[in-house]
């Protein structure tokens, strides 16, 4: 098909990116929303994303005029009739969207894709709402849309042979990576990256360690362009509850339940960036305590030790603070247990740990160049607990036979900007550190998900340290 013509329906962020990737790409756009309030903050939306391309001088005046010269706003879904194409990107309530497919439906000519953006819902049940099911897709953008690279095309059992491909193509067209997948609850993404996300809400309440050190741990530590808090809040702590629901429906899975704090965000109205608050943009924090730690004894960390001694910091039998390398015995109330990945320290505290010592440690970790990160000394501390227990779902979608290896890491690469795919990471991490890594988790939580997927288990058995490409 040429599509020519695209719709789109809903104009909030989603649904305004979306279009002006489409308008960006030379493709004429009808946007329409309900009312005319609406289409102004639509408008906007436009105005703003390519107001700052344009400031950065990624695209002329007259480029830009061009762009927003396809986008036609309307209120009127009768514009809709000759498109080729039509996106929803309206709220997600499986009610809402049935009304909408089939309203478009009646509406569209007989050869008019109607795709849906959804995060999470059935895309087959959208398919069978309408007379038209062969002729309906899943298009699922990511959150800036102009921005991320990839686009997950859904297919469903009815769908005609070859319409999954002509979109795959038309994704490619639009700059973006598709990645086919079938319709299963989350797709590959939202599937890997919302137990993730609410993983760490988890941590947070079960007071494991502070929001920032959280988000910290995770950008510094593993290199992941945004900290869980900061993701939520601009993917919609609405949204992302949403998802964990419809995730727990079809799995089951005590991994996808939503975490009671995500819920109580929700219930408050703090939805993130869309409500100007959500676990970021609240009142600040306080000033942290200070603490001053003038002794320290290193132990197992000669790197640290060296940079301390650096900044004048002598060795002493009777120290403010013990810092000792991960699995040595934390034993004291000065001691703290130091865990460095990069340029983070993990600062593990037990129920001994005098708040002194670790304040003092946070300090000493700080001068010494690191971001510290206190946390209570659990199984995996932030990281490895957050890291692996993602990776580990990976590995469970691959074995599951939903995608390839090749298409998840690319998703997550293209999708959520991670640095490398989670296969990638795993075998950067090592095969046997995730397993026994998963082990203890496991030992310590005895929840079901967290035990090593058997694959995993497999290879670490067999000796081998990469995963089975084609
Ligand atoms: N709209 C348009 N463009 C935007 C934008 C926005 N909201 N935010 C950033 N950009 C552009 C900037 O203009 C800049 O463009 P340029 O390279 O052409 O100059 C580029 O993005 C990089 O922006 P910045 O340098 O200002 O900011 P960062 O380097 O911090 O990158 C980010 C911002 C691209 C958002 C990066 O932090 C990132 O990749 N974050 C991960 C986002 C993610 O995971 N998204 C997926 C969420 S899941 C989802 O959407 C699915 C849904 O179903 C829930």
């Amino acid at each position: 098909m040429a599509f020519e013509l695209v719709g789109v329906v809903g104009l909030g962020t989603m649904g305004a990116g979306i279009a002006e990737v489409f308008a960006r790409a030379g493709i004429r756009v009808t946007g329409v929303e309900a009312d005319e309030q609406a289409l102004a903050r639509g408008r906007d939306h436009l105005d703003r994303s390519t107001g700052r391309a344009l400031q950065k001088g990624k695209l002329t005046p007259a480029e830009r005029a061009e762009i927003l010269g396809r986008v036609t706003l309307t209120t009127s879904r009768a514009g809709l009739r000759d498109a080729d194409l039509v996106i929803e990107a309206v709220p997600e309530r499986m009610d809402v969207k049935v009304a909408l497919f089939t309203e478009l439906d009646g509406l569209c000519k007989p050869s008019t894709v109607l795709a849906t953006n959804t995060s999470s819902l059935s895309v087959t049940a959208l398919a069978a709402a309408t007379a038209r099911p062969d002729r309906v897709v899943g298009m699922h953008f990511f959150n800036p849309a102009p921005v991320m690279g990839l686009v997950e095309v859904v297919g469903t059992v009815v769908t005609a042979p070859g319409l999954v491909s002509e979109i795959a193509d038309l994704a490619v067209r639009l700059g973006k990576t598709p990645v086919t997948v079938g319709d299963r609850a989350g797709f590959v993404v939202n599937r890997l990256l919302l137990p993730y996300l609410n993983h760490a809400v988890t941590l947070l309440d079960q007071g494991v360690a502070g929001r920032d050190d959280i988000d910290n741990a995770m950008k510094l530590g593993v290199g992941l362009p945004m900290g869980p808090f900061e993701l939520l809040d601009l993917i919609g702590l609405d949204t992302a509850c949403e998802i964990m629901g419809v995730l727990f429906e079809e799995s089951r899975s005590d991994r996808h339940v939503p975490s009671p704090l995500l819920r109580s965000y929700v219930d408050a109205g703090l939805l993130g960036r869309k409500s100007g608050r959500g676990f970021h943009g609240g009142p600040a924090d306080g000033q942290p305590e200070k603490a001053a730690a003038r002794t320290v004894r290193v132990v197992g960390l000669p790197e640290l030790a060296d940079r301390l001694a650096a900044a004048g910091f002598k060795d002493s039998d009777d120290p403010d603070v013990i810092l000792v390398a991960g699995g040595a015995d934390p034993g004291s109330p000065k001691t703290v247990r130091v865990q460095l990945t990069g340029q983070v320290a993990q600062l593990a505290t037990s129920v001994l740990t005098a708040q002194e010592a670790v304040l003092g440690a946070r300090d000493l970790l700080k001068i010494a160049g690191y971001t510290p990160v206190p946390c209570r000394d659990r199984a995996g501390l932030v990281i490895d607990a957050l890291l692996f227990a993602h990776l580990n779902d990976a590995v469970g979608m691959y074995e599951s036979g939903y995608a390839a290896i090749g298409d998840i890491d690319a998703a997550m690469r293209l999708g959520c900007g991670y640095p490398a795919g989670p296969f990638e990471l795993l075998e950067s991490a090592g095969l046997a550190t995730v397993r026994d890594g998963l082990r203890a988790l496991y030992a310590e939580r005895r929840s079901p998900s967290l035990a090593p997927a058997p694959l995993l288990d497999h290879l670490v058995t067999a000796g081998l340290t990469r995963f089975p490409r084609p």
